[in-house]
């Protein structure tokens, strides 16, 4: 049976009670926490590659400047998240080591590469789109740092997601090449985005402890089958053809039914064989070799201030 402690863990749970940094939990609560907020903070992290990789030819200096400002945003959502992370009593250096030697994960999506301009617009309709589904959810994480860096982050990527779908209205209705790009864009990005959800929740690892936990306030499968209903008149809108040729209106459920994903791709993905996985993982250990020399310098203003402070 649980402890006392557990228990009153658990009532504080279920009357809805944020968990706060220096409050008991149980280890098995933290190191969720510790693997899903740090894995979140790397996908942002990691997704600004597919996106940077455009920002010197976007075909425009608006989109050059909008695209700027949405891989700015990334950052700061995964310096975010990392100090949500933190409050966790795990450090930085620690995490960013798991990622590098690839014992922790970030979104699968990011492992895809982007080919054409239409891809960008792809990414902030589908992958944001599918992003503010999940995360709208996590606002209400029982984790009180987790939950209050997703209101925060929330109210930015929906910026992200208007701006990717005017790029893909603009090429739809643009000429016959432009709505082939954006069709060929749907077309790549469709089925990984809807991978974004995790496996089917009789798959899950984790999601019957994190629903019992709160970390979770919808499953997998709920916030997957949401994002296919919203989708749908988007790609309307949009006169492209819809990627799921088994996509069909269920009535009685009140929901699309859809075709089955790719758990293989998804698995290979995940388990680091993707298009792009060790491009991403040696272009971040590059760049964070690079910017050492920033943090020895902030560290060591960091130990002359203190020694002034201290005289
Ligand atoms: N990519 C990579 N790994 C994935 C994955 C995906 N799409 N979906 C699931 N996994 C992993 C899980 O991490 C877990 O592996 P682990 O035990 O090594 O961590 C395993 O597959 C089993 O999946 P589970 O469903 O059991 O795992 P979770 O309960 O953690 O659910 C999740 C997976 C829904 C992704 C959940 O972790 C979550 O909600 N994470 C936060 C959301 C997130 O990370 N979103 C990425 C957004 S970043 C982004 O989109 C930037 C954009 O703004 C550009």
């Amino acid at each position: 049976s649980l402890s006392d402690l557990e228990q009153a863990f658990q009532a504080k749970i279920d009357a809805e009670q944020k968990i706060e940094p220096k409050d008991w939990m149980p280890a098995k609560y933290r190191s969720n926490l510790v693997r899903q907020v740090s894995q979140h903070a790397h996908s942002e992290v990691i997704g600004m590659q597919p996106e940077g990789n455009w920002i010197t030819r976007a075909p425009s200096l608006r989109r050059k400047a909008v695209l700027l400002a949405k891989v700015q945003d990334e950052a700061g959502h995964g310096l975010y998240l990392y100090s949500a992370t933190e409050t966790l009593g795990t450090s930085r250096a620690k995490l960013i080591e798991a990622l590098q030697t690839g014992k922790a994960k970030y979104a699968s999506i990011f492992n895809y590469p982007t080919q054409t301009w239409g891809d960008i617009g792809a990414i902030g309709w589908l992958v944001d789109g599918a992003a503010i589904c999940n995360q709208v959810s996590l606002q209400r994480t029982s984790y009180g740092p987790y939950a209050r860096s997703m209101i925060r982050i929330c109210k930015e990527e929906s910026f992200h997601q208007r701006q990717g779908y005017q790029i893909m209205i603009e090429l739809a209705k643009g000429t016959p090449a432009q709505k082939a790009m954006a069709q060929d864009s749907l077309n790549r990005f469709y089925w990984p985005s809807l991978m974004m959800f995790g496996p089917h929740d009789s798959d899950s690892a984790h999601s019957a402890q994190s629903m019992k936990w709160k970390i979770k306030r919808e499953t997998n499968d709920d916030l997957r089958q949401k994002f296919i209903d919203q989708t749908v008149p988007q790609i309307e809108y949009l006169g492209l053809e819809h990627p799921d040729k088994d996509l069909k209106w269920n009535e009685e459920r009140g929901h699309y039914d859809s075709g089955e994903i790719d758990w293989d791709e998804f698995t290979s993905v995940i388990n680091g064989n993707g298009h792009c996985n060790r491009q991403r993982i040696s272009h971040h250990v590059a760049a964070h070799e690079e910017g050492s020399w920033v943090r020895e310098a902030q560290n060591a203003y960091n130990k002359k201030m203190k020694a002034r402070r201290a005289s």
